[in-house]
């Protein structure tokens, strides 16, 4: 049988809403998982709430409510949060559940078999009043190193110093203000220290985790490894630790025994597999990735692999690890409003657009990612909107319009067929790419893939030619509409929906990698007919990419401010000199009146952008490349530049005025105008004659 693969993401604490940085994770852990799922393989994908632990017991207790309550609440928003961003796990459990419980309990009773754990009796930071032991960050006095006021227990976060809480000067209880106490008390330990060898060989294992990171552990080696504490004395929300009073398993023992825990809950609710132990049993013919975030690496890739193999389980065989979500070229903050829940966005924008924006940006690598908003929004109109979605609809267009949605059968030869055949010579680049975490490689083929059929169709003009020979303008589009399912295949794994519109469009069934490894020209069934063509995906509004940032104590109902980053982006700019209204000799606002026939002078045309430019050392100038359904493109140069980046115009609609006298403009000949209307500077729309065939008359 083929092996089979198991995926898993880090379990999101049941603690507060998921939000865009935690999405980073998600999507691109589904990415691979429908990449593989895609090539044939039979792979799982597990997530589910992290719910033990002070921070959550505190947070229940504060609202009122029993944290099993409290963590049920954060259950059900995640999974739509999850489910809304196209992230499809074969299940979400939760670590309270009895499933966790039991693989907790049999995974320390085999340590304990083992004697990998060990009574210590250690000092901790106590609150007589609030009668428990404090963690670390429950803790706040003054800093030891630069005297900083207001501290966490663990570190300053102005000079950055570490220390124990014990060195803080005049610390507190951070929940009643009273100062702690040091308390002894007796703990459990894993004793970690005796698995060195074992781990440093694990981590040198090609593939199992980034050989920079592999590097980075390498440290606490050289330290030596402290054995770990895996106890916690009540109150705590978690598993009691069997045979022991008022003792719970530390959150980050039985969190990672989730992905086991959550593997049983879909082995039982599915029949799929007879339980966890098919995929977890240390001898089971599988493949074990866990995704993860730089912050949690000593976690997964030395304590859990650790325990695993002591408690007789299936070691890990690969750490994915991701870097941080930054927006707008900062660390996520709430007071800055940028610690964006993952509802706000999607109360503003399809989920395709950021899943597409992260896979053009993430690599294999762990460095962090930026969601810098503004070319955030120029790179999915840009490549997505613009670029995919173009070709789909001036493919699909006149084919349904004019062409009664035939498809032409395949051709021997030709420009068109070659088109198809480049295109399908690049799909291992894409597979690679994938195989890799290397998405932002995958994005830049296949866009790159889609530019060229957009050239050929620009080079072809079937528009024109559907006039004169229909059957040669169907056979080229045929071609193209070819390249555009190939194109809904190799972006099935980052925009699901998109896709998904796709084939149904070109009446095709989805197209899968596994297909495609044997895929000859033509692609689609040319005796079949396309179905109903639409726009893909509009294009993304600035006021609603800004609107997913809100102030953080905007009332619900009040207009939400946006957050000082962004507004600089949608001030529009009064102009230094109002027209004055009042003075007589004002020029009039409008020339004088015209006759029709002067009107009929003016040669306004459609056309559309294929490339554009800035012109050296004019700010306010764009070189534009157009077609107006001629031989060849026209040069316009615009003075457009302050209100359009040059990528935000390639692709789009325009109104020209064709029969301008040429002229030069910084030495380039421009020929023509494009029309656009507003008060000019940064505040400009160009007018948009919609979805017409370019050099079509407006009148
Ligand atoms: N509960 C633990 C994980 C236990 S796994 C057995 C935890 N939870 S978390 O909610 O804080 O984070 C969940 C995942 O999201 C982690 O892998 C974390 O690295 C990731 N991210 C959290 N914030 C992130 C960003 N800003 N950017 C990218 N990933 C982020 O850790
Ligand atoms: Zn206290």
């Amino acid at each position: 049988m083929a092996q089979r693969t198991l995926v898993t993401s880090a379990l999101p604490y049941a603690n507060g809403p998921i939000h865009i940085g935690h999405v980073v994770e998600y999507v691109q852990t589904d990415i691979f998982v429908r990449f593989l799922r895609s090539c044939g393989k039979d792979v799982v994908y597990f997530c589910a709430d992290d719910t033990h632990g002070t921070p959550i017991e505190i947070n229940a207790a504060k609202k009122g409510i029993k944290p099993e309550e409290f963590v049920a609440r954060f259950q059900d928003e995640h999974q739509r949060d999850f489910h809304d961003f196209d992230i499809r796990f074969d299940k979400f459990h939760s670590t309270n559940s009895p499933e966790n419980r039991h693989y907790a309990e049999l995974i320390y009773g085999r340590l304990k078999e083992q004697g990998d754990i060990e009574r210590r009796d250690i000092e901790q930071t106590y609150c007589e009043k609030d009668r428990r032991f404090l963690p670390d960050r429950f803790i706040k006095g003054t800093c030891p190193n630069c005297k900083a006021p207001d501290q966490y227990g663990d570190a300053c976060e102005k000079c950055g110093k570490t220390y124990n809480p014990t060195d803080l000067i005049d610390p507190r209880c951070s929940l009643c203000g009273t100062p702690p106490v040091r308390r002894h008390s007796e703990h459990l330990f894993f004793k970690l220290s005796r698995h060195a060898d074992f781990l440093q060989t694990l981590l040198r294992t090609p593939g199992f985790i980034h050989p920079g990171l592999a590097a980075q552990l390498q440290g606490f080696f050289e330290k030596g490894l402290s054995d770990w504490d895996i106890s916690r004395d009540g109150p705590y929300f978690g598993f009691a630790i069997p045979g022991e009073t008022d003792k719970y398993f530390y959150v980050w023992l039985d969190a990672p025994i989730g992905y086991i825990a959550t593997t049983e809950k879909w082995a039982k609710d599915t029949g799929k597999a007879a339980s966890a132990l098919d995929y977890w049993a240390a001898d089971a013919d599988t493949r074990i990735i866990h995704f993860i975030g730089k912050d949690i690496v000593y976690f997964h890739a030395l304590f859990w692999p650790a325990v695993l193999r002591v408690a007789n389980f299936h070691v890990p065989n690969e750490i994915k690890v991701h870097g941080h979500l930054t927006v707008n070229g900062e660390k996520m903050s709430k007071s800055r409003g940028t610690l964006v829940p993952a509802r706000d966005y999607l109360d503003q924008l399809d989920p395709s657009y950021l899943r597409y924006f992260y896979a053009a940006n993430l690599g294999a690598g762990v460095e962090d990612l930026d969601l810098n908003l503004k070319d955030f929004r120029n790179r999915v109109n840009g490549e997505l909107v613009n670029n995919v979605g173009n070709l789909a609809n001036r493919a699909l267009s006149l084919l349904a319009g004019p062409l009664e949605k035939k498809l032409a059968p395949a051709r021997a030869e030709g420009a068109g067929r070659a088109l198809v055949e480049a295109a399908l010579a690049r799909v291992p680049e894409v597979r690679e790419a994938f195989e890799k975490l290397e998405y932002r490689v995958a994005i830049k083929v296949i866009t790159e893939i889609a530019s060229a059929a957009n050239a050929f169709l620009q080079a072809q003009a079937p528009w024109a030619q559907v006039k004169k020979d229909a059957e040669a303008a169907r056979a080229d589009l045929s071609d193209a509409a070819d390249v555009a399912y190939l194109l809904a295949a190799l972006l099935a794994p980052v925009t699901p929906r998109v896709s998904e519109k796709l084939f149904a469009q070109l009446n095709a069934p989805p197209l899968t990698f596994q297909a495609l490894a044997t895929a000859k020209y033509p692609l689609l069934d040319r005796t079949g007919v396309i179905g109903t063509p639409e726009p893909l995906l509009p294009r993304m509004e600035e006021e609603r990419v800004n609107a997913i940032i809100k102030a953080p104590d905007a009332a619900a109902s009040a207009p939400q401010p946006l957050a000082p980053e962004t507004k600089k982006e949608t001030q529009v700019e009064v102009p230094a000199a109002a027209p004055a209204v009042t003075t007589e000799s004002a020029a009039p606002a409008v020339p004088a009146d015209i006759e029709f026939g002067d009107f009929l002078k003016v040669a306004l045309k459609t056309g559309k952008v294929l490339a554009a430019e800035k012109v050296k050392k004019a700010d306010k100038l764009l070189k534009l490349t157009v077609d107006l359904g001629e031989p060849a493109p026209r040069t316009i140069v615009s003075g457009i530049a302050e209100a359009f980046a040059p990528e935000q115009l390639v692709g789009r609609n325009v109104v020209v005025v064709a029969n301008l006298k040429p002229r030069k403009i910084m030495g380039i000949e421009s020929r023509g105008m494009l029309l656009s209307a507003g008060p000019g500077g940064k505040d400009l729309s160009l007018l948009d004659p919609g979805n017409v065939a370019p050099g079509s008359e407006v009148k």
